[in-house]
């Protein structure tokens, strides 16, 4: 029996009350996502339940109960109020998937504090327009990541607090560092939690866009009650569930179902901190028992490269329900997955400002392979005209997707960044910035997004930031990036260069250009292709057209160049 019953049920009488309820939560008291992630779990009874079961790249293990989770997040909290940290001050996790991260975070809402999660392969530079644009007050990272923090430092009076996991004991820190060992800290049983209420601010995710530098998306506590609500129904989380979900929670799908999706709901969630290969995930699914698995399309397609010999290797029989999130999630791997696991990945749709899944196929709903589904109960979407923001009135017709406003995990605004805010808002309707259509029966069929973001195997990259990093380089006269198709990661980044004088095209010019965004941005961000070109298209105004370089890879028609200076 799945939790949702039956959609159409579910979708009739829609109340977010119905998740308010189950959490007892009414309106106007204190709802802190900390607590409701730990100690009322424990209040329910399962305080010796396994909440988290870490492995690291070498096979360690370590286990936490919710008791556990309850005690070492309360000592976090401790540890930072004690250190002085307001509330609402900005607390970064730069750190690997480590029990910390997952603990930490939950720390962090209890002091009343915004978690500001941070991928912790980011370089120096993508760390710093980030941390600048938040004014974050202290950073919680492993003495492996603390060399790109301290390159940084200086250009950041606000940080107070460096704060060092695995510091090594002894040695001495630099100004401002702090070591903090969870393992060996004194264990806070009891710690007065922060009365956070639905719309204070809880946890500021970066998202990039086409222009500008990432935004900040600011969410609150109340974003819970879409969590919770969804995990259950969408992901199907059930008490005995042995949930995995594989992203990282430097992303929003780390934190929403990585973290409070899954913990609100109480169930046992797997974390495997290493990186890939078929032969390692298809391991931990039979050791752990997984029964629910939460991806993304790339790392489907990556294990549908592996092939179907490594699959008879390992007892996947546990596997219950699986979903996906991040892309287009291809017909071919919907089919494939249900040939292999005997079950299909159900795709979800949603984004980091939305905070949790708006459209998607829900366990017992027809499936139609191909398609993103349906939207959530309570949640109004639809497909609208690019120019009139009005819905079609036919079906069938690619539009843009629009989506009410209002649900309880709806971004609050971009950090310090109203007016961009505003303009994802028309007509009455919050625009993500994906094309669609939908069918005669309702269900929506992604197009691809309406901006020149490029979506690298799940995760977005944008082009300006990767422009602005190839300029630093002393090679680079201009640039412009653009998405390449590819089969695995479905777009990578591909970037046309033209050089300064006296420099001329190279394989040693390409790998270096390569290794500087590396480093500066993240492995996500680097140009897989660099193509070195005489001269740029650009409109008469001398802005480049990445339209054309972007149609040119994908074997499109090129279509109005009327503007173009030289064509
Ligand atoms: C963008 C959001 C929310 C989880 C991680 C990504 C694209 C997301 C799908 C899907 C096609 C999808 C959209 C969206 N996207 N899910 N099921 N099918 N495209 O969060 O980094 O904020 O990226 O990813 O373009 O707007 P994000």
């Amino acid at each position: 029996m799945s939790n949702i019953k039956s959609y159409h049920e579910r979708i009739e009488n829609f109340d977010w009350k119905i998740a308010e309820k189950e959490l007892d939560y009414e309106p106007g008291n204190v709802i802190n996502i900390g607590w409701y992630c730990s100690d009322r779990i424990c209040q329910m009874g399962k305080a010796d339940k396994p909440g988290l079961i870490w492995e690291g790249s070498t096979g360690v293990e370590k286990r936490y109960t919710y008791n556990d989770i309850r005690i070492n997040s309360n000592t976090i909290a401790q540890f930072l109020k004690d250190l002085g940290i307001n509330p609402e001050d900005r607390v970064c996790l730069f750190l690997d998937k480590i029990p910390e991260l997952y603990i930490g975070f939950l720390g962090i809402l209890k002091m009343g504090a915004i978690a500001q999660p941070l991928f912790s392969a980011f370089g120096d530079e993508s760390l710093f327009i980030r941390l600048d644009n938040a004014q974050t007050t202290a950073i919680i990272t492993q003495k492996k990541h603390a060399p790109k923090v301290r390159k940084i430092m200086d250009k950041m009076p606000y940080l107070k607090h460096l704060i060092i996991v695995d510091a090594d004991p002894g040695k001495p820190l630099a100004d401002r560092e702090v070591a903090f060992d969870l393992a060996k800290a004194g264990k806070v049983d009891h710690f007065d939690i922060y009365p956070t209420t639905a719309e204070s601010p809880s946890v500021l995710h970066y998202t990039s866009g086409t222009t500008g530098q990432p935004k900040g998306v600011k969410h609150v506590h109340y974003s819970l009650i879409s969590q919770y609500l969804t995990a259950k129904w969408v992901l199907d989380l059930q008490d005995d569930d042995i949930y995995w979900c594989t992203a990282d929670p430097g992303w929003v799908t780390g934190t929403s179902y990585g973290i409070i999706g899954a913990f609100s709901n109480g169930v046992t969630q797997c974390v495997l901190d290493a990186g890939f290969s078929a032969d390692n995930w298809y391991r931990f699914i039979q050791k752990h028992r997984i029964t629910m698995w939460y991806s993304a399309p790339t790392a489907i397609r990556s294990l549908m490269k592996a092939g179907e010999e490594v699959i008879k290797k390992y007892d996947l029989s546990s596997l219950r329900h699986l979903a996906s999130v991040g892309e287009p999630l291809n017909s071919e791997a919907v089919i494939w997955s249900e040939r292999v696991f005997g079950k299909p990945f159900l795709d979800t749709y949603w984004q980091t400002e939305t905070g949790s899944i708006m459209i998607s196929n829900y366990p017992g709903m027809k499936i139609k392979p191909g398609s993103m589904g349906k939207p959530f109960p309570g949640i109004t979407a639809t497909v609208i005209h690019p120019e009139t923001y009005e819905p079609f009135n036919e079906t069938g017709k690619i539009g843009l997707i629009a989506i009410r406003p209002g649900w309880p995990a709806m971004m609050r605004t971009y950090w310090k960044n109203e007016e961009t805010y505003r303009k994802k808002f028309q007509n009455g309707w919050y625009l993500p910035g994906d094309r669609s259509s939908i069918d005669n029966e309702g269900y929506f069929w992604f197009v691809g997004r309406d901006d020149d973001v490029i979506n690298t195997g799940g995760h977005l990259v944008s082009p300006f930031e990767v422009e602005s990093a190839l300029l630093e380089h002393l090679a680079v006269a201009e640039s412009a990036v653009v998405a390449k198709p590819d089969f695995v990661n479905m777009e990578v980044v591909k970037a046309f260069v033209t050089l300064k004088p006296g420099f001329i095209a190279s394989k040693d010019l390409d790998l270096d250009i390569m290794n500087f965004v590396r480093k500066k941005l993240s492995p996500l961000a680097m140009p897989q292709e660099i193509e070195f070109i005489d001269t740029l298209p650009k409109t008469r105004s001398g802005k480049i057209m990445r339209r054309i370089l972007h149609a040119k890879e994908w074997g499109e028609e090129i279509g109005d160049t009327s503007t173009l200076e030289n064509d």
